[in-house]
């Protein structure tokens, strides 16, 4: 089979149990519940537990995306799980879930574009799946951003979230009416410094090099967010209006089609500039974004599967998805909905 159609057959979120409140968060750094909700729209985030890891979340979303779809992890082809806190350096977060899940004998493996993840994850597996590779794909973004984050610093851990997002991915007809119409992808290294985790001593740090197996330091201590927060906004909002007029206009579509907007939830102002580009009331966008802040790559999967559990989405709507990222990475998928 070759350019088969691309279809989301099953979706699931998962949001660990513990809730933190801005008003906990009053309690550690220098900041208001109002300065929050103003700024950020944020009102609180999920905490991942201490005895779990992102491929717990992972696997949570994965169980609720396979049911959904009626399948069993025997019928995945391939595995894609986008995140920016892994379990470990190698291997991979998708094998740890592909293990955790009891599957065995099918490709798995991560990508990395921060919180454009799910999006860079969706185009790449639409594009592999039309080109016959695979048959069922299952993609998830999972974060434990919490783990990463700087705990003293006011400026970004008011910001984040833990959580995952699942999809599965099946091929049809290449004459399908719905389905996956396409993908926008962007980078630009030259924004690498304005949003990044660092670690003291990251895996291919200079200070890690070995001279002749003599000298290695010990690389423990904590990496965390550092971030020029309104520099940022202010490229995020570019380039997200850029992105979506972009989409469009390769799908030659307008956007007085488009039925959802998903976006990345990582600021509400910034959602509400993107909705306003294309001329959206907010009533047509999902909004997750005060209730999980912003959870990186499982932002944009968890935000759909708000408006699905809700029963929101309808069989041949037009929804567009965005997300922007460190990097800075962002990019935007069209999907027309097909359950
Ligand atoms: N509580 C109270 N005050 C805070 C604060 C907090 N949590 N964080 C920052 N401030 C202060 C700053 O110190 C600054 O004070 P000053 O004027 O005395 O120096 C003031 O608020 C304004 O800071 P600024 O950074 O200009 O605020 P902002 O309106 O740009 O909002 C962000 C800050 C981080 C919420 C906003 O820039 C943002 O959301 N940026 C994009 C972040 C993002 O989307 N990142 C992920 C992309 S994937």
């Amino acid at each position: 089979m070759s350019l088969a159609s691309v279809h989301i057959t099953g979706i699931g979120g998962y949001l660990p149990e513990r809730i933190m409140t801005n008003a906990e968060l009053e309690k550690l750094v220098d900041t208001t519940d109002a300065w929050i909700r103003e700024r950020t729209g944020i009102e609180q985030r999920h905490i991942i537990a201490p005895d779990q890891m992102t491929s717990d979340l992972a696997v949570e979303a994965a169980r609720i995306a396979l049911a959904d779809a009626g399948i069993t992890i025997d019928d995945i082809d391939a595995l894609i799980v986008a995140t920016t806190t892994p379990d470990l350096i190698f291997p991979s977060t998708a094998t740890v879930v592909q293990s955790k899940l009891g599957g065995r004998d099918f490709p798995a493996w991560d990508i990395q574009a921060v919180c454009s993840g799910f999006v860079y994850g969706l185009a790449q597996a639409e594009g592999m799946m039309r080109a016959g590779m695979f048959r069922r794909v299952l993609l998830i973004g999972a974060e434990a951003m919490s783990r990463i984050v700087d705990w003293k610093d006011r400026g970004t851990c008011i910001l984040f979230g833990d959580g995952a997002g699942a999809v599965v991915l099946e091929a049809g007809p290449s004459d399908a009416e719905n389905g996956m119409i396409g993908s926008v992808l962007h980078a630009d290294g030259a924004f690498r410094d304005l949003l990044k985790a660092h670690h003291p001593h990251p895996p291919s740090s200079p200070e890690l090099h070995h001279e002749a197996v003599d000298f290695a330091i010990d690389s423990a201590g904590a990496a965390a967010v550092e971030m020029k927060g309104n520099e940022v906004f202010r490229v995020a909002v570019t380039k997200l209006g850029d992105v979506v007029r972009e989409i469009l206009l390769r799908y030659e579509l307008n956007d007085c089609d488009i039925d959802w907007l998903v976006p990345h939830q990582a600021n509400i102002r910034i959602i509400q500039a993107t909705a306003k580009k294309l001329k959206m009331d907010l009533d047509r966008v999902a909004l997750t974004v005060a209730r999980h802040g912003n959870t990186s790559s499982a932002s944009v999967p968890l935000a759909l599967n708000d408006l699905y559990i809700n029963g929101r989405l309808e069989k041949g709507q037009l929804i567009l998805l965005e997300a922007f990222a460190g990097g800075f990475a962002w990019g935007a998928n069209l999907v027309r909905w097909s359950k």
